[in-house]
């Protein structure tokens, strides 16, 4: 979900913005995290006026239009993805309680809501939505009344009710009583503060109010922030204050904004030049040394590693299969990759001497938190590959390693995607380099080669006409097949991934070699099925054996669509269309193939109409278990 809350102040600067101007621009570039509904609240006149609707925020906003609320300097608002209860008008934030003189929106789960209901309802509350927000709202409150009396504060309402609350959550809460102050809470939930002038600003992320100031400071865990127009006070939940730490945020608004494209996944997948280029910028020196100093992570400790073990989810989790052969190849450190919500249940082998690499574009994704935290807690260090400055993960990793892709807003991630794998090869060559693996020409080879990505990126980028062309007659395919071997394995599962994300079509990618094994039972007359084919200048008879693949398929009746490196004559005897990428060591071949499959897969949506950046169900922040 997405949060945003704004206090502003009738002089000064601040005085030029309306509350429910900043709370719907600040929705309108948070709604990636969520689009099942969306509302506000404002405190005007010693009344709450709320409105909320659901779908996404376009509905809001027209609500808005036919039934405006009064102008106000108190806000919040919320963007959902629905967790308790349908995504219905109902069950949208925000919550009202205490007669409808509070507002409260969350994002998160309330674990222990039923519980705190029946005690609620015992005491005479009626609820109106199966949500475990309205609980919380009714929580909140009860206290309000019980403990104070009439004109009791909301801080102090705020820090006992989350003494009794479990899970994880950030709530924002406004009240008729005090109009000119918002308090959130935060536990295990993304939550950041905007510094203004004479105006202060909350959001999920500073995307929520990157358009107003570049202030931003970070709160830690359990913590409760009080924001007026001209203070913000931190407090853990039982009143010891705290201090938040101030960063400047340094993207451009505009990087946010989908400059001349018709979608920003469009825009992003054109990003990705840069998106590689910037992460590998400055991370070496014109001796082909890597200089990871900002890993801070004492390299001796490195050196005693012995085991790596990447976590993810979604597409971040295949960058992780993307490094598991780079690692393995440059380091000789064995390297797992695992689904971080799958890890911390199968009792893992981890110890001092493992290393957990996790990789996440958010830095929110609650499953890899929680995977995280039980590695650390096992005593392994931590390195997060992340997107997104002061997030969580990287917060309470050991080190970072930025991916520096700039915003992505698009749910399904594509720059980012290169970004990561990009980073994880950094990460590897700094061990190698660290361990002695490998010889440094061959480390100074690598990075002259990863140099070179983004220009053949953008060579991929100016000849996709004919794969859109493609792309557009297959609309109205039932299911596609993609195909790879080693580092085009997660290539395949990653183009599938693509197009199950944004088309809605049953999509599968195979390990080449498992195909006989059982899938190939699912080809038949017309399947199209992309096949990644590595260089064949690579490895042993990597090449041939994909080769063969392809022949299997063909000679079951499968269209074969292949991705090749450009020089590759012997596949186009097997293929109905072939798309060429720019030469490159094996290695790194997945930074160019993506992109193709990425193409096609935003192609194919677009031609079916469908909205490309926010797919059916998905949010592209899970900050849920
Ligand atoms: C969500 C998004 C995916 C993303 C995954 C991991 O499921 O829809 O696009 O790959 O989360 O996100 P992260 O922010 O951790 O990379």
């Amino acid at each position: 979900c997405g949060i945003v809350g704004y206090v502003g102040n009738s002089s000064r600067k601040a005085a030029e913005h309306s509350a429910l101007d900043v709370v719907v621009e600040g929705l309108r570039r948070l709604e990636y995290r969520g689009y099942d509904s969306a509302g506000v609240a404002v405190v005007a006149d010693g009344t709450i006026s709320s409105r909320k609707k659901s779908g996404k925020l376009s509905n809001l906003v027209s609500e808005l239009e036919a039934n405006p609320v009064p102008e106000s300097l108190t806000g919040i608002g919320h963007t959902r993805w629905a967790t308790h209860g349908g995504p219905t008008d109902r069950n949208a934030h925000p919550h009202l309680s205490d007669g409808g003189r509070l507002a409260l929106i969350h994002n998160g789960i309330i674990e222990n809501f039923a519980e705190l209901k029946q005690e609620l309802l015992a005491k005479g509350v009626t609820f109106e939505s199966e949500t475990d927000t309205e609980v919380a709202a009714a929580l909140l409150g009860d206290i309000f009344r019980s403990a104070n009396g009439d004109g009791g504060d909301l801080t102090a309402a705020m820090r006992l009710a989350c003494q009794r609350l479990e899970g994880a959550f950030t709530l924002l809460a406004v009240h008729a009583d005090q109009p000119d102050v918002v308090v959130a809470a935060r536990r295990n939930s993304p939550l950041v503060v905007g510094l203004g002038d004479g105006e202060n600003f909350l959001g999920s992320d500073v995307s929520g109010f990157i358009d107003y100031t570049r202030r931003a400071v970070e709160l830690g865990q359990d913590q409760i922030v009080t924001i007026t127009a001209d203070s913000v006070e931190i407090t853990d939940f039982f009143g010891a204050p705290a201090e938040g730490k101030e960063y400047h945020v340094d993207w451009d608004p505009a990087s946010a904004e989908k400059g001349g494209f018709n979608s920003f996944m469009e825009k992003e997948i054109h990003d990705q030049p840069d998106a590689v280029g910037q992460t590998l910028l400055g991370r070496s020196d014109l001796n082909g040394k890597l200089t990871l100093d900002e890993l801070r992570i004492d390299p001796e400790l490195l050196k005693q590693v012995n085991k790596i073990i990447v976590l993810a989810c979604g597409t971040a989790a295949y960058a992780g299969l993307v490094a598991k052969y780079a690692i393995e190849n440059w380091c000789r450190i064995p390297t797992e990759v695992e689904l971080a919500h799958e890890f911390r249940y199968r009792d893992p082998i981890v110890d001092a001497n493992t290393l957990v690499v996790s990789i996440s574009q958010s830095g929110e994704t609650m499953d890899t938190l929680m995977a995280v935290r039980y590695a650390r807690e096992q005593g392994a260090k931590t390195i997060s590959i992340c997107n997104t400055n002061g997030s969580t993960i990287p917060r309470e990793s050991d080190a970072v390693l930025y991916t520096h892709a700039g915003p992505e807003i698009a749910v399904a991630s594509t720059k980012a995607f290169l970004a990561q794998i990009t980073a994880a090869y950094l990460l590897g060559l700094y061990l190698a380099q660290l361990r002695g693996n490998i010889f440094s020409g061959q480390i100074k080879d690598v990075l002259a080669d990863l140099g070179k990505i983004p220009a053949k990126i953008q060579q991929i980028l100016d000849g996709s006409g004919p794969l859109r062309e493609l792309a557009r007659s297959m609309k109205d395919e039932k299911s596609v097949l993609f195909l790879g071997r080693h580092v085009g394995y997660p290539v395949a599962l990653e183009g599938a991934l693509k197009l199950k994300e944004i088309a809605y079509i049953h999509a599968e990618g195979f390990a080449a070699g498992e195909l006989k094994h059982g899938p190939i039972a699912l080809i038949d007359d017309g399947q199209p099925v992309f096949v990644v084919v590595p260089s064949p200048r690579g490895r042993d008879s990597l090449h041939s054996k994909v080769v063969s693949n392809i022949q299997e398929v063909r000679a079951r009746g499968a269209r074969t669509l292949v991705i090749a490196e450009e020089g590759d004559e012997s596949v186009k005897d097997y293929a109905e269309h072939v798309f060429y990428v720019p030469e490159t060591p094996t290695l790194l071949m997945p930074l160019l193939t993506t992109v193709p499959l990425q193409i096609f897969a935003a192609e194919l949506a677009g031609a079916k109409g469908y909205d490309v950046d926010q797919p059916r169900n998905l949010a592209k922040s899970v900050t849920v278990e």
